[in-house]
């Protein structure tokens, strides 16, 4: 069971409309809503990949009642944890040439009790779990070393973590030792402090990453793919896509690809660039099935093209 960790989920309402025009009445011609936040999308292509997941999640007010209902829906089990604001809802306008214009609320602040219940409602189900994925950004009310406290009480139950945020929250979290952590290019790139233009610097600063305390880094590379540093070396794997519909999402169903292949290794690694390659090819934020992937089109290698430029420079 992989369980997943959304400390400010969402409820996301996407509108088509034929054109947006600011200061105008705008008719939508079609509307859908969906759970929304980068844990809820990594149990939404853990399940579906068919292998069982949990979301905990902070839930509040008649959104919260929503996201619960439409995870339900997708058979994903929910542990929530009601909390006195409401759960946010995320707005995205989409243009028929594939414009996305979104708009994110901040979602409400956690008191010092829902955080700790947060944590509480982690180390409860932290046992029966192969992989604690945790992800996103924080919620008002949660310390940057939220997610650190969360590493060490995971680990100290036995569980493995894997932890895909990014600034203070991320540079918090290392000295707790992750098992894994997920930057994308411009998350790595921030976390060092430089810019990243080849595959090689990306690899110096996943290994940084790993001094620092990751005990491995997976890094996603847009199209160029992704890289793998731990103690057993580094992988890099990609794959050929022809058609690009919608990234939003990539990274959550490699995350999620990645550790339902167990985890570690050049295995889980071309698992990862498989589901992310697929999710691309997909619309929206739809995860991939195993019908919709392609292993035979993922390249792995040792021999990692250091010198190659990356095609969008972080
Ligand atoms: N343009 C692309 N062409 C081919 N594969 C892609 C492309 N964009 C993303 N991918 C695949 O998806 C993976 C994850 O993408 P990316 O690095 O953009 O993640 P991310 O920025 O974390 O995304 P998310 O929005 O889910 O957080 C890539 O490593 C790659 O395997
Ligand atoms: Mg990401």
């Amino acid at each position: 069971m992989i369980l997943t960790v959304t400390p400010n989920p969402s409820l996301d309402r996407t509108y088509e409309v034929p054109a947006l025009d600011r200061g105008e009445v705008v008719r939508a011609t079609g509307e859908r809503m969906d759970p929304g936040g980068k844990g809820v999308n990594v149990s939404r292509a853990v399940a579906a990949a068919g292998v069982r997941t949990l979301a905990v999640l902070p839930l509040g007010g008649a959104p919260g009642a929503l996201v619960a209902r439409l995870l339900h829906e997708q058979g994903i089990e929910v542990s929530p944890v009601p909390v006195s604001g409401r759960t946010r809802s995320n707005i995205a306008v989409a243009e028929p040439d594939g414009t996305l214009t979104k708009i994110n609320a901040p979602g409400p602040e956690l008191t010092p009790a829902e955080s700790e219940s947060l944590l509480d409602a982690v180390g409860a189900h932290s046992a029966h779990a192969d992989w604690i994925a945790c992800c996103g950004s924080l919620p008002r009310g949660l310390a940057p070393s939220w997610y650190a406290e969360l590493v060490a009480r995971c680990h100290a139950a036995g569980a493995r973590i894997a932890l895909d945020t990014s600034g203070p929250a991320l540079l918090a979290a290392l000295a707790e030792r992750p098992d894994v952590v997920k930057p994308n290019a411009e998350e790595l790139a921030g976390a060092v402090g430089r810019p990243l233009a080849t595959v090689g610097d990306a690899v110096e600063a996943a290994e940084e990453l790993r001094a620092r305390g990751a005990r491995a880094v997976l890094a996603s590379l847009g199209a160029d793919g992704q890289l793998l540093v731990d103690a057993g070396g580094t992988h890099f794997a990609s794959a050929r896509v022809d058609v690009v519909r919608s990234n939003v999402g990539a990274g959550d169903s490699s995350l999620a690809g990645f550790l339902i292949a167990g985890g570690s290794g050049p295995r889980a690694l071309a698992s990862a660039v498989a589901h992310g390659a697929a999710a691309v090819q997909l619309p929206g934020s739809a995860m991939p099935t195993p019908a919709d992937l392609s292993p035979d089109a993922v390249t792995g290698t040792t021999g990692i093209p250091l010198d190659r430029p990356l095609t969008e420079p972080a």
